[in-house]
């Protein structure tokens, strides 16, 4: 395997994968429709990276010449942007990863490795949820995990082998910035506004990764034998990093120690609250996560020192992904089915 296709190459997570799969030898071919572009706090050029600009909904067979394996990243990425409308969540996040894993079979490409998400537990019973734990997704966006899955579960066999990587909540530093993820934003708004500000009541559970473990993981689903990961779902993550909301904002506060931490209540529609176990992927990857989440809100707080972070750049549109598309939307820059 040399050549690969990152689709989403350009989001918060391709960013940092992209680069990660350059210095371990890879070729890699990025699809991406560039929604969010224009947010890039430190753009660099890479060697061995070439990008097709286009829509995950268009990709065609010439898309994956010389291709040998898939990382599938591309995707309405969160519940907010997922509730903007709900059909065209299903269209891009399922039919269009079904529609991409059926290509990469006529043409041959065997590794499949598809981004999910933990979100598709979304309310658990308190237990820490296995891969087998029982699915409760609440929104367009979990559900459209949960058919994707479905969907390339009937697709495995012989010469197609399909992982599915459910990942934790993500958080960390990337060119790509996103302060729509809890630890991002909680650690963003305290330095910008010297407020910690919990929307919720702060009890529900959450499981974090970081991005750079994230990239690490999908790296090692990649290179694992094949019948360790054939038809496979693996929760991306670590077991002792589930925390309530309100002890994220307590982990930030120690960072801020002059910031007040205010209770919102209201939690804008987000019912999840799940406790996750990632026992699968330590004992059948050999995972071991680099990251925690203090080690992440000093990361954060290092970058926001050397960017000076102001109310301004936490609140610019480009680092929050439901801003972006309703600028883009707005401004006539992508029509109402969000083609370019
Ligand atoms: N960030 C998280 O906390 C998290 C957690 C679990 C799962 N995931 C999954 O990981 C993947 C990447 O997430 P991310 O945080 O980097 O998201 P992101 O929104 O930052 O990046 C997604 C990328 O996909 C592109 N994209 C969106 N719609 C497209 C389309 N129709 N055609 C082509 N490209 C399109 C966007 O331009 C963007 O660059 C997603 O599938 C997401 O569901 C993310």
């Amino acid at each position: 395997m040399k050549n690969i296709l990152i689709t989403g190459s350009e989001g918060y997570i391709g960013s940092i994968m992209v680069p990660f799969f350059i210095e371990k030898g890879f070729n890699v071919v990025g699809l991406d429709s560039s929604f969010f572009s224009e947010g890039n706090l430190n753009q660099t050029y890479l060697p061995r990276y070439k990008l097709i600009k286009k829509d995950i909904r268009k990709v065609e067979l010439i898309d994956l010449d010389g291709i040998d394996a898939i990382i599938h990243l591309a995707g309405l990425s969160n519940d907010p942007l997922g509730m903007l409308n709900e059909k065209l969540t299903y269209d891009i996040n399922y039919h269009a990863s079904v529609r991409l894993a059926e290509l990469a079979k006529r043409s041959k490409i065997d590794r499949f490795i598809f981004s999910s998400s933990c979100s598709l537990y979304g309310k658990g019973d308190g237990n820490a949820l296995t891969e087998e734990g029982v699915q409760n997704p609440q929104t367009a966006y979990a559900k459209s995990k949960v058919l994707t899955e479905e969907a390339l579960v009937k697709m495995a066999d012989k010469k197609f082998c399909p992982t599915y990587m459910r990942n934790a909540t993500a958080y960390g530093i990337s060119p790509r910035m996103r302060f729509d993820l809890v630890v991002n934003n909680l650690s963003g708004f305290a330095h910008a506004t010297n407020e910690i500000r919990i929307m919720g009541d702060g009890t529900p559970w959450r499981p974090l990764v970081h991005i750079r473990d994230i990239t690490q993981a999908f790296y090692l689903a990649l290179m694992a034998d094949r019948n360790k990961v054939w038809n496979q779902a693996f929760n991306v993550g670590k077991s002792s990093e589930n925390y309530q909301i309100k002890s994220i904002a307590e982990i930030v506060k120690m960072r801020y120690p002059n910031c007040d931490i205010k209770i919102m209540q209201k939690n804008a529609g987000d019912n999840r609250d799940y406790n996750v176990s990632f026992s699968k992927i330590e004992t059948v990857l050999g995972l071991t996560t680099n990251w925690t989440v203090p080690q992440g809100v000093d990361e954060a707080k290092a970058c926001f020192d050397m960017i000076k972070l102001n109310k301004e750049l936490f609140n610019n549109r480009n680092y929050t992904r439901l801003n972006q598309i309703q600028f883009l939307l707005e401004n006539k820059i992508i029509n109402s089915e969000l083609f370019i």
